[in-house]
């Protein structure tokens, strides 16, 4: 039987990833934000936290998906997954590794729970899955640390699925892990976030309250943000903000009660506030 190990939440900001890819990650802009993260990557680089495959729940930015097809959710089926060029050429990191295997299964079992993804037999990533992967294996060498699973949700267009549906398709996710026959250490990483707007008249809008209520809350009372409505998060974290409904999912797959082993915030990332939250789903099983 696959367990959920870990689950990871983690902001997706191209310009963390730039700063990586370009050596800037002791400037003074840069170095606060990646000291928050050293205590996570600390304790994911433990040998005995590498999970056999990670789960990435993210959005696509209209790098690998047309605009013209806008799937509520998705899941990638392929043996790998080419890294996008988002206009300066592909990020200089591994092409991403699939495990069809994995990816067939919870596929069948989501589906027969009541959710129809969409399939992706080709798909190429963008910054909303990579950047999550280097925050987590900073200098992954020729590979990423393990195989992938992509699961795609829609946040850039209206209408987006609501928390709510976010948090039961993650509830469904962690069923789907549980029945998978094999013994996988499975991570399960939600991205994007926290408050941000990108355009218009609120360009730049950033709100420490809600996030930092948002932070808390989704450690210990997730119902209560799987109970706000789209309205309230745009409102409340900015048009890409919503983006925050994909860490539900991660969430929903793991035990109601997980360990807190790190989190860190921090703003300005670009435009964006950002964070990181760790949580440990094994240590609290058999409470
Ligand atoms: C930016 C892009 C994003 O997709 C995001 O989630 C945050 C910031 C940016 O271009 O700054
Ligand atoms: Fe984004």
């Amino acid at each position: 039987m696959a367990e959920v190990v870990w689950g990871l939440a983690t902001s997706h900001v191209p310009s963390i990833g730039a700063a990586m890819d370009r050596g800037k990650t002791e400037t003074d802009a840069w170095a606060p934000l990646f000291e928050g993260y050293r205590p996570a990557r600390e304790w994911l680089a433990d040998p005995e936290q590498a999970p056999d495959v990670a789960i990435v729940v993210y959005n696509d930015h209209a790098n690998g998906i047309d605009l013209d097809v806008v799937p509520t959710f998705g899941i990638g089926t392929a043996d790998e997954y080419p890294v996008a060029d988002e206009g300066f050429g592909p990020r200089p990191v591994p092409v991403v590794q699939g495990h069809p295997e994995l990816s067939l299964h919870l596929l069948e079992k989501l589906v027969d729970d009541g959710f129809d993804l969409t399939v992706f037999q080709e798909l190429e990533v963008d910054h909303g899955l990579t950047v999550p992967l280097s925050v987590w294996t900073p200098d992954p060498g020729e590979s990423w640390p393990c195989p992938v699973v992509p699961l795609l949700v829609n946040v850039i267009q209206y209408p987006q699925p609501t928390a709510a549906r976010c948090y039961a398709l993650g509830q469904a996710l962690g069923r789907a892990i549980a029945s998978f026959p094999q013994d996988l250490k499975v991570a399960v990483l939600g991205t994007g976030g926290m408050s941000h707007q990108l355009a218009g008249a609120r360009a730049g809008f950033i709100n420490p309250e809600f996030d930092h209520m948002f932070l808390d809350a989704i450690e210990k009372d997730p119902a209560k943000l799987a109970a706000l409505s789209r309205e309230d998060y745009i409102r409340d974290a900015g048009s890409e903000g919503i983006e925050l409904i994909m860490w539900l999912i991660m969430r929903g797959a793991m035990n109601p009660q997980v360990r807190k082993v790190h989190s860190t915030y921090f703003v300005p990332a670009s435009n964006t506030a950002a964070a990181l939250a760790l949580f440990d789903n094994r240590s609290t099983q058999l409470v």
